[in-house]
């Protein structure tokens, strides 16, 4: 039988059952009804054979911060192919699908995922733009160098729900700092306390919420749970504050867990402020992870959607085996308050993949860097450091929510 590729038009169930079988697991109860709060059915994309679902992608509208503002994003998710129909090329027509719909409809220059197997998606464009570190601190060494006013911070525990608009705008507003996050809706606010994918719930309590505050106004949130276990440990799914002062309090707070003996956190970015105020170096332990893959759909789109850390003038070929309308020369000039970008003829000053191009995309990691490792020609001299510099960026790329 042929395989064919099409919209979704089935239940969610359906795609349940498929996803189980893909992922070898079921889903837990909290699981499943997170995932159904922000599913688009609409932008599902199937494989089917004979009337049976075997492959499924799927996709989230998410606004994403990229370096000097927010741009629409397509989140790739949900992909899976049934165990029996592997290996025969199922995941490429869905992704060449996927994309195509993607750049035909306009609206989003970049898609991005977060990957179960990292060696899957550069063959699809895909670039390693943001990683971040999963740590364990013991409690005995939850040691911080002296923060000023971390006294006058408020930590008080509060009702997760209760509080979940105050937190999620709190959370929107920082987020428009940090290159990788994603603007949270109503679905994703809802998301953001319930979803246990990454989660080991087994012995471990409900979301607790504790706020920061300076007189009175709010400053800061933590979402986390704590596990009793033979070594218990306090799980932090996530920390944002407003200031240092507010931060400091909160971490101080949640590494002097009573009766549990260490502090855990799966997704902490790489330049958090935690790992330069704790007395112990090598106290966390960090393990680093890949986070956020980022593919360029529309290059001209998206490299005049961002800005850049000093003026640019440059002209990148840009090589894409998969999609072909990337390919070519692209002039690109601009600097920290806008920039353009133009199909050109005329000679490149660097040629690099366009996965590599999603990789750098978010300020880290560098260019220059890429070209040490020989991913980026230079054509011509001095070209690589400048538009390296150019494409960096303060505050380094993170992706606080997994999807
Ligand atoms: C990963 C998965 C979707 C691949 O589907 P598939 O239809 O077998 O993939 P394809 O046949 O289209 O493979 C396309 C290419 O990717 C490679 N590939 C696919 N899955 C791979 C994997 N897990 N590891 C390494 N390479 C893989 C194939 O070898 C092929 O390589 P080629 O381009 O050199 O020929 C499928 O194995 C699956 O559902 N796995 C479990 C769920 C999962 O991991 N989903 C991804 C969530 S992020």
């Amino acid at each position: 039988m042929a395989i064919e590729i099409g919209q979704f038009t089935g239940s969610w169930e359906e795609l349940v059952e498929l996803l189980d079988v893909a992922f070898s697991a079921p889903w837990s109860e909290e699981q499943y009804t997170a995932e159904r709060l922000v599913w688009e059915r609409e932008r599902s994309i199937v494989a089917s054979e004979d009337g049976q679902l075997v492959g499924h992608t799927g996709t989230f509208s998410h606004l994403m911060t990229v370096p000097g503002g927010q741009l629409p994003v397509a989140g790739v998710t949900m992909v899976g192919v049934r165990a029996t129909h592997r290996r025969r090329g199922i995941l490429r027509d869905l992704m060449r699908r996927q994309l195509t719909d993607v750049h035909e409809a306009g609206r989003e220059p970049l898609a991005a995922l977060t990957a179960s197997e990292p060696v899957i998606y550069p063959r699809f464009g895909y670039g390693l733009a943001a990683v971040y570190q999963e740590i364990a601190v013991p409690k005995a060494s939850r040691g911080l160098r002296p923060v000023a006013g971390i006294d006058d911070v408020r930590i008080r525990y509060v009702d997760a729900r209760e509080y979940l608009h105050r937190c999620a705008d709190l959370r929107n507003k920082l987020a428009a700092e940090r290159p990788g996050h994603f603007v949270h809706d109503e679905r994703w606010r809802e998301y953001a306390i319930s979803n246990t994918v990454t989660i080991d719930t087994d012995n471990a309590s409900k979301l607790r919420c504790v706020v920061a505050e300076r007189d009175g106004e709010l400053t800061g949130f933590a979402y986390y749970r704590t596990k009793r276990a033979d070594k218990g440990y306090v799980d932090v799914q996530r920390v944002h504050a407003v200031d240092i002062a507010s931060h400091a309090a909160l971490w101080r707070y949640l590494l002097e867990p009573d009766l549990l003996s260490e502090t855990h956190c799966e997704m902490l970015a790489l330049d958090d402020p935690l790992l330069d105020l704790l007395l112990d170096p090598r106290a966390p332990n960090p393990v680093t992870r890949d986070g956020l893959w980022i593919r360029p759909v529309d290059v001209r789109r998206a490299l005049a959607g961002r800005t850049y850390a000093q003026d640019i003038d440059v002209v990148l070929e840009v090589v894409d085996e998969f999609l072909p309308w990337n390919a070519g020369r692209w002039h690109l000039s601009g600097g920290p308050d806008g920039a353009s970008c133009e199909s050109v003829s005329r000679d490149a000053d660097l040629t690099l993949d366009v996965r590599d191009l999603g990789a750098v995309y978010l300020g880290r990691p560098s260019l220059a860097r890429l070209g040490r490792a020989g991913l980026v020609t230079e054509h011509r001299a001095g070209a690589l450091a400048a538009t390296s510099e150019a494409f960096s960026t303060s505050r380094l790329p993170f992706l606080d929510t997994g999807f």
